[in-house]
């Protein structure tokens, strides 16, 4: 993946975690997903009073990308700080993420200095996975 492409999925997801609507927790999360032909779709957690409708910032780009017919995600950038460092996904986000592909690559951003703190893949962060193996379409 180029460097550059990198780069631009760091800043929206950084730019779109203002967007975030998390105010019960206050935690502010920005993610993008890049495809494999090097579109990015961003997404920011959706809080909800009913807290287990609560969607991550992670799936909602995940289902953006899939929405426009982009369903082939190579990797998905994770903006957000805690304690003062990036974040890494939840347990529902890998198994979700792992569904696409477990192959994918994950960079997760401290939010409050901008730096990529950490890359790894889906398969790294879910191992022994659940999956009926079926083919993406
Ligand atoms: N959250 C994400 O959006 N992504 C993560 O990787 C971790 C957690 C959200 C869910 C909830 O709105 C808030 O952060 C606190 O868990």
């Amino acid at each position: 993946m180029r460097k550059e492409l990198v780069k631009k999925a760091v800043a929206a997801a950084l730019k779109v975690r203002r967007h975030a609507r998390a105010p019960y927790s206050g935690f502010m999360v920005g993610a993008a997903v890049i495809t494999r032909s090097g579109r990015i779709f961003t997404g920011v957690n959706v809080e909800n009073s009913s807290f287990g409708a609560t969607v991550c910032a992670e799936r909602v780009a995940l289902f953006s990308a899939i929405t426009a017919g982009r369903g082939d995600i190579v990797a998905v950038v994770v903006a957000a700080t805690l304690d003062g460092h990036a974040v890494s996904p939840c347990g529902i986000c890998r198994q979700t993420l792992a569904d696409i592909d477990p192959e994918m690559r994950v960079i997760l951003v401290n939010a409050q200095t901008g730096e990529i703190e950490k890359e790894t893949t889906v398969a790294a962060l879910l191992p022994d996975r659940f999956s009926f193996d079926i083919p993406n379409p």
